[in-house]
């Protein structure tokens, strides 16, 4: 962990699964994935997280149903800016991590007047990880760096060509609904991250997962390719 504090990564896996389950449409699943998200973020906030970067939108989920993208799309552009008091109150900065030029411009408007309105909140940074992928990172910040002139690379340099290099590198990622993969996110920097696979789906989340999470995690040993 960096002197910043603690990075949390966050999966939110099964939305579709837990509609399904009870005979409702995939949307339903993301609007009650949208509910645990905010008992999850007070739950991340209790246990002294201070960067929670959460999967929204990956950049291959557009190949998912008009239907589908179409609703992601709306909670973007009517869902967001409209927890302001709850971000304020709470002292939330939200920032994004992804290519938002494709996203409808009241999404986007939104975003914008989200991430400003929240610049001074200080307690936890909330990363909403939208149109990202962790290769279009990689690739991104290689183009960056390259117009600007660099051709002798190490990992530092182009990481500081990232979007948001002052934030710390994840040290704990957790993924809901029992997949056992990292689908594309936070590639470059979870080279040393803890991995933590839980089976209850996203919407099922509260504060008590979040609870479970960093306990595991503190029984983690981590030696960065060292030794103890
Ligand atoms: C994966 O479950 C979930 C998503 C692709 C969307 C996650 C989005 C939210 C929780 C809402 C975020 C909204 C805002 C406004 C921040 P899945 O659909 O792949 O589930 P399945 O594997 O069971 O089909």
């Amino acid at each position: 962990m960096s002197e910043k504090g603690l990075h949390l990564g966050l999966i939110m896996d099964g939305n579709g699964r837990w509609a399904k389950m009870r005979h409702l449409p995939r949307t339903a699943g993301h609007l009650a994935g949208l509910k645990s998200l905010k008992k999850v973020v007070l739950g991340a906030i209790n246990q002294n997280v201070k960067y929670l970067s959460l999967y929204c939108f990956s950049t291959e989920n557009w190949k998912r149903s008009e239907e589908e993208v179409k609703y992601l799309m709306s909670l973007f552009s009517s869902k967001i800016y409209g927890e302001l008091p709850f971000y304020n109150e709470n002292g939330i900065r939200i920032l994004t991590l992804g290519d938002l030029s494709p996203l409808p411009e009241d999404a986007k408007k939104a975003i914008a007047d989200t991430i400003r309105a929240t610049e001074n909140n200080s307690v936890i940074t909330v990363q909403l990880a939208i149109n990202y992928g962790g290769q279009s990172e990689i690739c991104q910040a290689v183009g960056r760096a390259v117009a600007d002139g660099v051709t002798e690379f190490t990992p530092e340099i182009l990481r500081s060509y990232f979007e948001h290099p002052e934030i710390p590198p994840v040290d704990v990622i957790a993924r809901s609904a029992g997949e056992i993969r990292l689908s594309n996110f936070l590639l470059y920097d979870s080279a040393y991250a803890e991995f933590i696979f839980c089976d209850k789906l996203w919407p099922d989340w509260n504060e008590e997962d979040v609870a479970f999470v960093l306990k595991e995690y503190s029984h983690r040993v981590r030696r960065f390719g060292g030794v103890k």
